[in-house]
């Protein structure tokens, strides 16, 4: 279980996120939504360890144990996961070669040949072609096939706890039922996901057991289903 605990954060002299206390438990889907600007992935950026965020105040615990002092590395150790709203492009390093250090920087040595055939179930799994892994990692990809590509770390990575920065924007129809059904195997598998959304596309494949909406900093409404319905429906205001 991440538990976030009277979480307040800075950026230079501005305050973004405001006593902020949000549980997001293993094996459930826990639902993130908010006006744009509202701080949603500055705390997504913040559990992960972002350096360009200062905390204030508050905890933040994976199974109870403090991570604020940790690096973002030995965050993912601890079975944390980041899918980027803006994956960067890296070119002249392959997909396949920030994969595989990924994992062995998370889990632990592996040959390239059992490493290829994970990395081949994968991408089967998620219908991604498999010359994209020799490519540089998201350099010419166009929007969908960078969430993709996150999907895929997601998928090699396997941890205990994603948080899904708009992994659903710029995927279609498709391509969301595959990344829906795939983090609800996950889910059986006893991950917990963070997902964070403006759509309810995405919410009628994954149900989500928690909703919560933020706006301005704090979190202002908490409920289930019904919240992330209402607010598709009537918007924040
Ligand atoms: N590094 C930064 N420097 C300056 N301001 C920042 C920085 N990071 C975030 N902010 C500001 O903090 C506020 C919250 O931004 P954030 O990206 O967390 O919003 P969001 O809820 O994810 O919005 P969206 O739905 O548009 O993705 C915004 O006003 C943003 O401009
Ligand atoms: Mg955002």
């Amino acid at each position: 279980m991440l538990q976030i605990k009277n979480l307040s954060v800075l950026v230079g002299e501005k305050q973004i996120l405001n006593d902020i206390c949000l549980d997001v438990p293993e094996g459930k889907i826990t639902v993130l939504m908010g006006p744009n600007g509202s701080g949603k992935s500055t705390l997504a950026n913040v559990i992960m360890g972002n350096p360009c965020y200062s905390v204030r105040s508050g905890s933040i615990l994976m199974d109870n144990e403090e991570v604020r002092l940790l690096s973002p590395s030995e965050r993912a150790k601890k079975g944390i996961f980041l899918s980027f709203q803006n994956p960067v492009e890296i070119p002249g390093v392959s997909l396949t070669n920030v994969l595989r250090t990924a994992f062995i920087a998370v889990k632990g040595k592996i040959s390239v040949f059992e490493f290829s055939k994970i990395l081949k179930e994968k991408m089967c799994l998620l219908g991604i072609d498999e010359s994209f892994a020799s490519r540089s990692l998201n350099e010419g990809f166009s929007g969908g096939e960078k969430k993709k590509a996150e999907m895929l770390q997601l998928a090699v990575l396997q941890p205990k706890i994603a948080l899904l920065d708009e992994t659903d924007s710029g995927a279609d129809t498709d391509v969301l039922r595959v990344f829906g059904k795939h983090i609800n195997l996950m889910k059986q598998q006893g991950m917990g996901a963070l997902i964070i959304t403006h759509y309810d596309r995405m919410l009628d494949i994954v149900k989500p057991d928690f909703v919560h909406v933020m706006k301005d900093g704090r979190i202002v409404e908490s409920g289930s289903e019904e919240l992330a319905i209402k607010v598709s429906e009537h918007g924040y205001l």
